[in-house]
């Protein structure tokens, strides 16, 4: 089985150093995890008026999680929480009322910062929002990715390697993840 892995940057900064640790989590993970960005950059903000009629941006997020069998959250944090931009996206995937597109769906959390604290406040209010959502998150390990200069080259190379062994055993276990928890429920799509 393959699993297709749908991810989120919680950035839009074109110097991402979340993006440049997805594509490190995205070189690290097994083999068999096929990985397609979600992009949220061009999503107009969510309100309940358009539930009838979703805008082409808003209709192709939902349509990418549909075809995922797990999802990643790669995000900085922002003034103690999650970016506006990736809560606009929750909030359009997680509606219309009783079409939550992460209603049990398999999900992990991880981020980086320049700073020590390495994202751990942004997590833990991300994992509030998803568990409202239903989504069932893995809970361990925890990875709060304190970015140093050079520690990630842009290509998402890794030359760090205590780093690289974090990001890896991470990634693994959301493999496991994903298929202890599509043993018990199967995506609606498969
Ligand atoms: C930040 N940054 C930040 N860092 C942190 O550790 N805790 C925080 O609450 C915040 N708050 C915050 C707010 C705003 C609006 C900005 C722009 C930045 C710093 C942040 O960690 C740093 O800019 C990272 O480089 C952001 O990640 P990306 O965009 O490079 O992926």
């Amino acid at each position: 089985m393959t699993y297709q892995i749908g991810y989120f940057v919680g950035s839009l900064s074109s110097t991402s150093i979340n993006r440049t640790l997805s594509k490190a989590l995205v070189a690290l993970a097994p083999r068999d995890m096929k990985f397609t960005e979600i992009p949220i950059r061009d999503l107009p903000l969510y309100s309940p008026d358009h539930d009838a009629a979703y805008p082409p941006e808003a209709q192709a997020l939902k349509d990418a999680l549909a075809a995922c069998d797990g999802v990643l959250f790669v995000t900085p944090e922002y003034n103690r929480s999650i970016p506006g931009a990736l809560k606009n996206a929750i909030d359009w995937a997680s509606r219309p009322w009783g079409q939550n597109s992460f209603d049990h769906m398999p999900a992990a959390v991880i981020g980086a910062s320049i700073g020590s604290i390495g994202t751990a406040v942004a997590q833990q209010s991300l994992r509030g929002v998803l568990s409202f959502c239903n989504a069932r998150q893995m809970t361990a390990p925890e990875a709060y990715i304190h970015l140093k200069p050079g520690a990630i080259a842009d290509d998402g190379e890794v030359s760090d390697d205590g780093l690289a062994q974090i990001l890896t055993d991470f990634m693994q276990e959301f493999r496991l993840h994903t298929e202890r928890v599509l043993t018990v429920i199967p995506r609606p799509s498969s």
